[in-house]
């Protein structure tokens, strides 16, 4: 059963979240804009980050020189890391301009262009992968996105995808304060279970490989160290509090988020997980 976001949620919204949050987004969370896995609680955020990274990047199963798709690439964070640690051609689409302009000014080989995944212009069959790490909740149309995944995939290329999404059945609790909210705040059109994922992928003509729930990987620690980041910031930035919880920031609720997100996650409410699925030979 997937969760509805009720405000508006389309691509306009979701770009005009990214471009008006940028600075606060590049400050805070940096040039990674998800979750980080701990395994043993001593990584710095950096590594935590970077686990995820490499994670999916085994997951995709890169050949050399890969032609790769990084769908929702925000900075560009991870897109970087593909072509610099694993030789690959990588092409990053966004919604934002903001987001798109900043990863452009840090080089480092990746193309970015700002155009929705559900309507990407890739060719048939280019890529050896398509990574998606944290966006394809805020797309629309989701089995639009699986299907341009399967499109541009190679036969035998490899989707991996890392994504917020809902537990099973949710309670009528669990929905209105903690799941809706979230997707509202969020600009997440709708929340999806893991299961329809699978099904999604199947549909799309996918053969699902592996898919991992990363609750033990205590992904709830991002939202502490985003959280404690947020409140230094406001403490010591009047203009930046102006603006953040100004009644004219029509993305003032997100704040509200920081505290629903780590309890959806602690509690498996909201679940972080990932697919790994591949185009048939
Ligand atoms: C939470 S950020 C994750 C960014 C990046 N994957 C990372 O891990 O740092 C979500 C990203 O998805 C992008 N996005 C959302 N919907 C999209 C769409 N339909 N087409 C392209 N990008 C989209 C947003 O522009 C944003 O860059």
């Amino acid at each position: 059963m997937s969760i509805s976001g009720t405000t508006r949620s389309d691509e306009t919204s979701v770009a005009g979240h990214y471009d008006a949050l940028d600075r606060f987004y590049r400050e805070i969370w940096g040039e990674h804009v998800h979750h980080g896995l701990w395994t043993t609680g001593e990584e710095s955020v950096a590594q935590a980050t970077r686990a995820m990274i490499d994670l999916v990047a085994d997951w995709a199963a890169l050949p050399s020189r890969a032609t790769v798709a990084d769908a929702g690439c925000g900075y560009g964070g991870t897109s970087r890391v593909l072509a610099a640690d694993h030789g690959c051609d990588v092409t990053g689409f966004t919604l934002s301009a903001a987001q798109a302009e900043w990863a452009c000014g840090r080089g480092g080989g990746p193309r970015y262009e700002v155009r929705s995944w559900l309507d990407n212009g890739l060719p048939d069959g280019g890529c050896d992968a398509v990574v998606a790490i944290e966006s394809l909740s805020h797309m629309v149309d989701k089995r639009l996105a699986f299907a341009q995944a399967a499109r541009v995939l190679r036969p035998r290329g490899r989707l991996v995808l890392v994504d917020w999404l809902s537990c099973d059945r949710p309670s009528a609790t669990q929905t209105r304060l903690l799941l809706g909210p979230i997707a509202r705040e969020g600009r997440l059109p709708s929340l999806c279970t893991l299961g329809e994922y699978e099904a999604l992928a199947a549909g799309a003509g996918l053969r699902v490989l592996h898919t991992e729930d990363f609750r033990d990987r205590a992904p709830h620690r991002t939202w502490s160290i985003v959280g404690r980041r947020l409140a230094r910031r406001l403490a010591t930035d009047a203009p930046a509090r102006r603006f953040l919880l100004g009644s004219a920031n029509p993305d003032r609720a997100f704040a509200l988020s920081l505290a629903r997100i780590p309890l959806a996650l602690r509690t498996g409410t909201l679940r972080l997980a990932m697919v790994v699925a591949e185009r048939p030979a």
